[in-house]
Protein backbone atom coordinates (compact mmCIF):
# COMPACT_ATOMS: atom_id res chain seq x y z
CA UNK A 1 0.00 0.00 0.00
CA UNK A 2 1.41 3.23 -1.04
CA UNK A 3 -1.68 5.52 -0.86
CA UNK A 4 -0.15 8.30 0.44
CA UNK A 5 3.26 8.90 -0.56
CA UNK A 6 4.83 11.97 -0.55
CA UNK A 7 1.89 13.48 1.58
CA UNK A 8 2.19 14.91 5.44
CA UNK A 9 -0.23 14.21 7.97
CA UNK A 10 -1.25 15.99 11.15
CA UNK A 11 -3.06 13.64 13.59
CA UNK A 12 -4.70 15.57 16.77
CA UNK A 13 -4.89 12.66 20.19
CA UNK A 14 -2.33 9.92 18.51
CA UNK A 15 -0.22 9.59 21.20
CA UNK A 16 -2.50 6.28 21.32
CA UNK A 17 -5.53 4.37 20.26
CA UNK A 18 -7.26 4.91 16.93
CA UNK A 19 -5.08 7.97 16.48
CA UNK A 20 -1.77 6.12 17.02
CA UNK A 21 -2.59 3.10 14.64
CA UNK A 22 -3.76 5.73 12.04
CA UNK A 23 0.02 7.51 12.26
CA UNK A 24 1.71 3.92 11.99
CA UNK A 25 -0.55 3.23 8.96
CA UNK A 26 0.02 6.49 7.41
CA UNK A 27 3.63 5.70 7.69
CA UNK A 28 3.51 2.44 5.99
CA UNK A 29 1.63 3.68 3.34
CA UNK A 30 4.20 6.51 2.63
CA UNK A 31 3.45 9.65 4.91
CA UNK A 32 5.44 11.26 6.93
CA UNK A 33 3.03 12.68 10.68
CA UNK A 34 3.11 14.70 13.26
CA UNK A 35 1.50 13.21 16.36
CA UNK A 36 -0.26 16.12 18.52
CA UNK A 37 -1.62 15.37 22.23
CA UNK A 38 -1.41 16.22 25.87
CA UNK A 39 0.09 12.95 27.00
CA UNK A 40 3.61 14.45 25.97
CA UNK A 41 5.17 10.99 27.29
CA UNK A 42 3.39 8.56 25.23
CA UNK A 43 3.03 10.97 22.31
CA UNK A 44 7.02 10.54 22.31
CA UNK A 45 6.94 6.92 22.71
CA UNK A 46 4.50 6.60 20.12
CA UNK A 47 6.71 8.49 17.41
CA UNK A 48 9.75 6.87 18.44
CA UNK A 49 8.18 3.19 17.80
CA UNK A 50 7.23 4.66 14.36
CA UNK A 51 10.55 6.59 13.44
CA UNK A 52 11.83 9.28 11.59
CA UNK A 53 9.01 9.62 9.77
CA UNK A 54 7.00 10.83 13.03
CA UNK A 55 7.58 13.82 15.07
CA UNK A 56 5.57 14.24 18.23
CA UNK A 57 4.45 18.10 19.02
CA UNK A 58 2.69 19.12 22.18
CA UNK A 59 -1.14 20.17 21.69
CA UNK A 60 -4.36 21.11 23.70
CA UNK A 61 -6.47 20.88 20.94
CA UNK A 62 -9.21 23.49 23.42
CA UNK A 63 -6.35 26.29 22.78
CA UNK A 64 -6.21 28.27 19.46
CA UNK A 65 -2.56 29.26 20.42
CA UNK A 66 -1.50 25.33 20.95
CA UNK A 67 -2.71 24.64 17.54
CA UNK A 68 -0.87 27.95 15.75
CA UNK A 69 2.74 26.38 18.02
CA UNK A 70 2.06 22.78 16.41
CA UNK A 71 1.18 24.02 12.63
CA UNK A 72 4.05 26.14 13.09
CA UNK A 73 6.40 23.05 14.51
CA UNK A 74 5.15 20.65 11.70
CA UNK A 75 5.12 22.57 8.49
CA UNK A 76 8.86 23.58 9.67
CA UNK A 77 10.08 20.31 9.74
CA UNK A 78 8.07 18.88 7.03
CA UNK A 79 7.89 21.79 4.40
CA UNK A 80 3.73 21.49 4.47
CA UNK A 81 0.81 19.86 5.82
CA UNK A 82 -1.67 17.76 3.53
CA UNK A 83 -3.97 15.84 5.89
CA UNK A 84 -5.75 16.90 9.11
CA UNK A 85 -7.11 14.42 11.23
CA UNK A 86 -9.32 15.83 13.92
CA UNK A 87 -9.20 12.72 16.00
CA UNK A 88 -8.65 13.77 19.93
CA UNK A 89 -11.94 13.08 21.47
CA UNK A 90 -13.41 12.53 25.08
CA UNK A 91 -16.19 10.59 26.54
CA UNK A 92 -18.30 11.23 29.74
CA UNK A 93 -20.37 8.03 29.95
CA UNK A 94 -23.01 10.44 31.95
CA UNK A 95 -26.87 10.60 31.59
CA UNK A 96 -27.91 14.47 30.76
CA UNK A 97 -29.21 14.50 34.83
CA UNK A 98 -25.62 13.04 35.94
CA UNK A 99 -23.90 14.70 33.90
CA UNK A 100 -22.24 18.31 35.58
CA UNK A 101 -21.70 21.92 34.03
CA UNK A 102 -18.32 21.44 33.80
CA UNK A 103 -18.62 18.12 32.42
CA UNK A 104 -20.73 19.23 29.96
CA UNK A 105 -18.40 22.33 29.14
CA UNK A 106 -15.65 19.95 29.15
CA UNK A 107 -16.71 18.08 26.63
CA UNK A 108 -17.23 20.61 23.94
CA UNK A 109 -13.77 22.09 24.60
CA UNK A 110 -12.46 19.09 23.54
CA UNK A 111 -14.96 17.34 21.12
CA UNK A 112 -16.07 20.92 19.04
CA UNK A 113 -13.85 23.72 20.13
CA UNK A 114 -11.08 21.46 19.33
CA UNK A 115 -12.09 20.28 15.61
CA UNK A 116 -13.42 23.97 15.21
CA UNK A 117 -9.85 25.22 16.03
CA UNK A 118 -8.12 22.57 14.24
CA UNK A 119 -9.59 23.57 10.78
CA UNK A 120 -9.43 27.13 11.02
CA UNK A 121 -5.22 26.66 12.09
CA UNK A 122 -4.68 24.18 9.45
CA UNK A 123 -6.59 25.59 6.35
CA UNK A 124 -3.94 28.36 5.11
CA UNK A 125 -1.50 24.77 5.23
CA UNK A 126 -4.60 22.95 3.14
CA UNK A 127 -5.53 26.02 0.91
CA UNK A 128 -1.64 25.55 -0.63
CA UNK A 129 -1.70 21.48 -0.66
CA UNK A 130 -5.44 21.12 -1.92
CA UNK A 131 -5.26 18.95 1.03
CA UNK A 132 -8.00 17.09 2.73
CA UNK A 133 -9.30 16.74 6.61
CA UNK A 134 -11.04 13.52 8.59
CA UNK A 135 -12.66 14.47 11.46
CA UNK A 136 -13.75 11.77 13.99
CA UNK A 137 -17.19 11.68 14.49
CA UNK A 138 -18.94 8.74 16.17
CA UNK A 139 -21.90 6.15 15.19
CA UNK A 140 -23.19 8.70 18.47
CA UNK A 141 -23.22 11.19 15.70
CA UNK A 142 -25.65 9.55 13.26
CA UNK A 143 -28.12 8.11 16.11
CA UNK A 144 -28.88 8.56 19.58
CA UNK A 145 -27.31 6.99 22.20
CA UNK A 146 -28.95 5.99 25.73
CA UNK A 147 -25.20 5.92 27.33
CA UNK A 148 -23.93 9.41 26.82
CA UNK A 149 -26.11 11.86 25.04
CA UNK A 150 -24.18 14.66 25.64
CA UNK A 151 -20.82 13.04 23.90
CA UNK A 152 -23.71 12.42 21.01
CA UNK A 153 -24.29 16.17 21.02
CA UNK A 154 -21.09 17.06 20.23
CA UNK A 155 -20.54 14.15 17.48
CA UNK A 156 -23.72 15.04 15.81
CA UNK A 157 -22.43 18.63 15.77
CA UNK A 158 -18.93 17.30 14.09
CA UNK A 159 -20.80 14.94 11.52
CA UNK A 160 -22.80 18.68 9.95
CA UNK A 161 -19.77 20.77 10.91
CA UNK A 162 -18.14 17.68 8.34
CA UNK A 163 -20.99 18.60 5.82
CA UNK A 164 -20.83 22.10 6.26
CA UNK A 165 -16.99 22.83 5.84
CA UNK A 166 -17.17 20.67 2.70
CA UNK A 167 -19.86 22.95 1.56
CA UNK A 168 -17.75 25.96 2.57
CA UNK A 169 -14.35 25.13 0.68
CA UNK A 170 -16.40 23.86 -1.89
CA UNK A 171 -17.81 27.43 -2.97
CA UNK A 172 -14.61 29.12 -1.53
CA UNK A 173 -12.70 26.89 -4.57
CA UNK A 174 -10.09 25.76 -2.23
CA UNK A 175 -10.01 21.98 -3.67
CA UNK A 176 -10.17 20.76 -0.12
CA UNK A 177 -11.94 17.41 0.82
CA UNK A 178 -13.61 17.10 4.57
CA UNK A 179 -15.20 13.87 5.24
CA UNK A 180 -15.90 11.99 8.46
CA UNK A 181 -15.54 8.63 10.01
CA UNK A 182 -18.10 6.72 12.36
CA UNK A 183 -16.48 4.12 14.66
CA UNK A 184 -18.49 1.50 16.25
CA UNK A 185 -17.38 0.26 19.80
CA UNK A 186 -13.27 0.29 19.26
CA UNK A 187 -11.47 -1.24 22.10
CA UNK A 188 -9.18 1.76 23.18
CA UNK A 189 -8.97 3.26 26.47
CA UNK A 190 -11.98 4.93 25.46
CA UNK A 191 -13.70 1.98 24.69
CA UNK A 192 -13.01 0.52 28.14
CA UNK A 193 -14.54 3.63 29.36
CA UNK A 194 -17.46 2.85 27.78
CA UNK A 195 -17.73 -0.83 29.41
CA UNK A 196 -17.62 0.50 32.86
CA UNK A 197 -19.64 3.74 32.60
CA UNK A 198 -22.35 1.19 31.14
CA UNK A 199 -22.23 -1.09 34.20
CA UNK A 200 -22.04 1.66 36.02
CA UNK A 201 -25.40 2.87 35.07
CA UNK A 202 -26.62 -0.62 35.46
CA UNK A 203 -25.85 -0.15 39.03
CA UNK A 204 -22.77 -3.22 39.31
CA UNK A 205 -18.87 -3.12 38.46
CA UNK A 206 -19.20 -6.25 36.05
CA UNK A 207 -17.91 -4.69 32.83
CA UNK A 208 -17.27 -8.34 31.62
CA UNK A 209 -21.26 -8.09 31.19
CA UNK A 210 -21.09 -4.68 29.70
CA UNK A 211 -18.44 -5.68 27.58
CA UNK A 212 -21.09 -9.08 26.41
CA UNK A 213 -23.70 -6.62 26.41
CA UNK A 214 -21.96 -4.06 23.66
CA UNK A 215 -20.50 -6.80 21.67
CA UNK A 216 -24.37 -8.04 21.11
CA UNK A 217 -24.68 -4.38 19.46
CA UNK A 218 -22.33 -6.06 16.75
CA UNK A 219 -23.86 -7.80 13.70
CA UNK A 220 -20.73 -8.79 12.55
CA UNK A 221 -19.81 -10.73 15.69
CA UNK A 222 -16.80 -9.06 17.28
CA UNK A 223 -15.83 -5.43 18.37
CA UNK A 224 -13.78 -3.16 16.53
CA UNK A 225 -10.12 -2.74 16.92
CA UNK A 226 -7.97 0.38 16.07
CA UNK A 227 -6.71 -0.54 12.71
CA UNK A 228 -10.45 -0.84 11.74
CA UNK A 229 -11.04 2.59 11.51
CA UNK A 230 -7.26 3.43 10.56
CA UNK A 231 -7.68 1.50 7.60
CA UNK A 232 -10.36 4.32 6.91
CA UNK A 233 -8.70 7.44 8.07
CA UNK A 234 -6.36 6.17 5.41
CA UNK A 235 -8.68 5.77 2.16
CA UNK A 236 -10.76 8.81 3.26
CA UNK A 237 -7.14 10.61 3.33
CA UNK A 238 -5.93 8.89 0.44
CA UNK A 239 -6.90 10.22 -3.65
CA UNK A 240 -8.45 7.26 -3.87
CA UNK A 241 -11.32 8.79 -1.86
CA UNK A 242 -10.85 12.05 -4.67
CA UNK A 243 -14.48 12.01 -5.39
CA UNK A 244 -15.78 12.33 -1.72
CA UNK A 245 -16.32 15.71 0.29
CA UNK A 246 -18.53 16.24 2.96
CA UNK A 247 -19.42 12.10 3.67
CA UNK A 248 -19.35 10.21 6.64
CA UNK A 249 -17.83 6.84 6.49
CA UNK A 250 -19.33 3.87 8.61
CA UNK A 251 -17.16 1.18 10.38
CA UNK A 252 -19.39 -0.21 12.80
CA UNK A 253 -19.43 -3.88 12.62
CA UNK A 254 -23.18 -3.17 11.58
CA UNK A 255 -24.65 -1.35 15.16
CA UNK A 256 -27.00 1.33 12.85
CA UNK A 257 -27.48 -1.25 9.82
CA UNK A 258 -30.86 -2.23 13.06
N1 LIG B 1 -13.15 4.00 20.97
C1 LIG B 1 -14.35 4.07 20.49
O1 LIG B 1 -15.18 3.17 20.71
C2 LIG B 1 -14.79 5.25 19.65
C3 LIG B 1 -16.02 5.16 19.00
C4 LIG B 1 -16.47 6.23 18.24
C5 LIG B 1 -15.66 7.35 18.10
N2 LIG B 1 -14.46 7.42 18.73
C6 LIG B 1 -13.68 8.66 18.56
O2 LIG B 1 -12.39 8.35 18.06
C7 LIG B 1 -11.44 9.33 18.55
C8 LIG B 1 -10.26 8.61 19.16
O3 LIG B 1 -10.72 7.84 20.26
P1 LIG B 1 -9.90 6.65 20.95
O4 LIG B 1 -10.84 5.54 21.11
O5 LIG B 1 -8.60 6.45 20.25
O6 LIG B 1 -9.71 7.31 22.41
P2 LIG B 1 -8.44 7.43 23.36
O7 LIG B 1 -8.98 7.97 24.64
O8 LIG B 1 -7.66 6.17 23.37
O9 LIG B 1 -7.56 8.54 22.62
C9 LIG B 1 -7.96 9.88 22.58
C10 LIG B 1 -6.72 10.74 22.56
O10 LIG B 1 -7.13 12.12 22.58
C11 LIG B 1 -6.24 12.81 23.44
N3 LIG B 1 -6.82 14.07 23.94
C12 LIG B 1 -7.81 14.22 24.84
N4 LIG B 1 -7.99 15.52 25.13
C13 LIG B 1 -7.08 16.21 24.37
C14 LIG B 1 -6.75 17.58 24.23
N5 LIG B 1 -7.39 18.53 24.92
N6 LIG B 1 -5.79 17.92 23.35
C15 LIG B 1 -5.11 16.96 22.65
N7 LIG B 1 -5.37 15.65 22.76
C16 LIG B 1 -6.34 15.28 23.62
C17 LIG B 1 -5.97 11.82 24.58
O11 LIG B 1 -4.84 12.18 25.35
C18 LIG B 1 -5.82 10.52 23.80
O12 LIG B 1 -4.48 10.30 23.40
C19 LIG B 1 -12.23 10.24 19.51
O13 LIG B 1 -12.61 11.42 18.86
C20 LIG B 1 -13.44 9.39 19.86
O14 LIG B 1 -14.52 10.18 20.27
C21 LIG B 1 -14.00 6.38 19.49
Amino acid sequence: MNRLYGKVAFLSGAARGIGAETAKLMVSAGAKVAIGDVLDERGRQTAKEIGESAIYVHLDVTSEASWAEAMDATARKFGKIDVLVNNAGIFNGKGVEEASLEDWQRLVAVNLTGVVLGTRAALPHLKKTKGNIVNLASIAGLVGSQLDPLYSLTKGGVTLFTKSTALEFGRKGYGIRVNSIHPGLIETDMGEKTFVMRAQQQGTNDTEKARQATLGLHPIGRLGVAADIAKGIVFLASDDASFMTGAGLVVDGGWTAH
